[in-house]
């Protein structure tokens, strides 16, 4: 049986993965986006931005020519299956913003209205529920079935997401659609994983309830940590270890920090929050979970306060900017919030970033320094702040700090240090979630 053919539309983070895992995989792929420097990019074999992996798996599918990259939406009609993988970012009162993708569904409609071969268009783009039923519509009259797949990678392991998906879930209107999307994953992996067939607008839902969950443990074990925080010989970290042994709650998702960044959790919250809104008394958990993210930030600037370094003038590094290790997004990252208040403050600003540097700059300018280098960026100043779990951060000693702060205050908002070895009269410490470093 011959492959099909797929195109993605739409080339974020989540687009450009999958397309290139299709390319790689031995699946002819049209990649699809209205931005010609995207495009242009693409095609030169540079990557956009930053993600293990990325490049040479975009290098080896330019090399195989099993990818096109194109604006020409058109060229859909060159495949069988066409993933929508736009953005639905948030509108400014927090409800998705479905612009994009009402815009490239009408065009899709328009372009396949004369197509004889069945197409199938899968909505990737994460939607509240009954989008699809709506967008259906357009395709009334129409050889084309709509169905709604959506994707749990995460940045940072996206690639490898990809390969080794935890399930498959296929929203579909009619069974024949279903089969079909399912026989493409049948050949797409050699060992399948489950694969859950069930309506669209249950589809939908999954994908918000699998985030709103994630989210949901985070900040409950930010609630922890804040308790930890002001009772001596308390440990979050040990906590979650205890908690995350007995299997009905489980290890993962359960690190204190400062909070959850990007460009998913705390927009799809949000979102939740917006869409449950009709719904009497639906959202309340929701909105909990939202405020303790929302205020967690501010634990930093507490114990700032009490280490005496919350004041203008005061020089302060933070090490790390992206939202999480592994990627250079900074969108909705903790450090965005934390430099804004400390340049109303008038602190002197130092940040370290083994990628993200680029992204700050583009926000911040020349009203903090950047440092390429860690050292640099501890030099001479007054409190370090860990921010991002970036694993050359974890090979930090005391002396890396003592050599070159001028006053040794440190945060470590995402306990990436060794606690053992942090224990020193003069030398202030201090993990998110435990009184133990001081
Ligand atoms: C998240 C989900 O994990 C993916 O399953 C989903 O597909 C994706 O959103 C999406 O909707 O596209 P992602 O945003 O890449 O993935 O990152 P996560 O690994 O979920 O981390 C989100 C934030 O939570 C980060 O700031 C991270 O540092 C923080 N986090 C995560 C914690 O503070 N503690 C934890 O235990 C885990």
């Amino acid at each position: 049986m011959n492959k099909p053919a797929i195109s993605v539309v739409g080339l974020g983070f989540v687009g450009l993965s999958l397309a290139l895992v299709n390319a790689k995989k031995g699946f002819f792929t049209v990649a699809i986006d209205n931005n010609e420097e995207k495009i242009k990019k693409n095609s030169s074999g540079k990557t956009p931005f930053y993600e293990p992996l990325l490049d040479s798996y975009l290098h080896y599918s330019i090399k195989s020519k099993m990818i096109h990259f194109t604006r020409d939406l058109h060229e859909i009609l060159n495949t069988d299956i066409t993933f929508v993988t736009v953005g639905t970012p948030p509108s400014k009162q927090g409800e998705i913003d479905l612009s994009q993708l009402k815009s490239v569904t009408n065009d899709l409609a328009k372009i396949l209205k004369e197509k004889k071969k069945r197409h199938l268009v899968v909505i990737k783009s994460t939607v509240v529920p009954e989008t699809t039923k709506i967008i259906s519509k357009r395709f009334k009259n129409t050889n084309v079935g709509i169905l709604v797949n959506p994707e749990f990678l995460r940045e940072g392991s996206g690639i490898h997401d990809l390969l080794k998906p935890h399930l498959i879930v296929i929203g579909e209107e009619n069974k024949k659609d279903g089969d079909a999307l399912e026989r493409y994953y049948l050949d797409f992996y050699e060992k399948p994983p489950e694969i859950l067939r069930t309506s669209t607008t249950t589809a939908e839902l999954i994908k918000y309830a699998n985030n709103a969950f994630l989210a949901t443990k985070i900040s409950f074990i930010n609630s922890i940590a804040n308790i930890c925080q002001n009772i001596p010989d308390s440990d979050v970290n040990t906590i979650a270890h205890a908690i995350g042994k007995d299997t009905r709650i489980g290890p993962l998702f359960l690190k204190a920090g400062p909070g959850f960044g990007g460009s998913c959790l705390p927009k799809d919250i949000l979102g939740l929050i917006k869409f449950s809104e009709k719904f009497k008394d639906a959202n309340i958990l929701f909105k909990a979970v939202r405020q303790v993210n929302q205020n967690q930030p501010y634990r930093i600037l507490e114990i700032m306060k009490e280490m005496g370094v919350l004041q203008r003038g005061k020089r302060v590094s933070i090490l790390g900017l992206a939202f999480k290790n592994d990627t250079d997004d900074i969108r909705e990252s903790v450090s965005i919030k934390l430099v804004n208040v400390l340049l109303k403050k008038g602190l002197d600003i130092r940040v370290h970033d083994p990628m993200a540097l680029g992204n700050f700059r583009v926000l911040f300018g020349d009203k903090i320094t950047y440092c390429t280098k860690i050292e640099e960026c501890l030099e001479k100043s007054e409190c370090c702040i860990l921010l991002t779990d970036w694993k050359q951060y974890k090979k930090l000693r005391r002396i890396n700090f003592i050599k070159k702060m001028k006053d040794v205050n440190i945060i470590d908002a995402r306990r990436v240090l060794d606690q053992s070895k942090f224990q020193e009269l003069n030398f202030r410490a201090i993990g998110l979630g435990s009184k133990i470093y001081r």
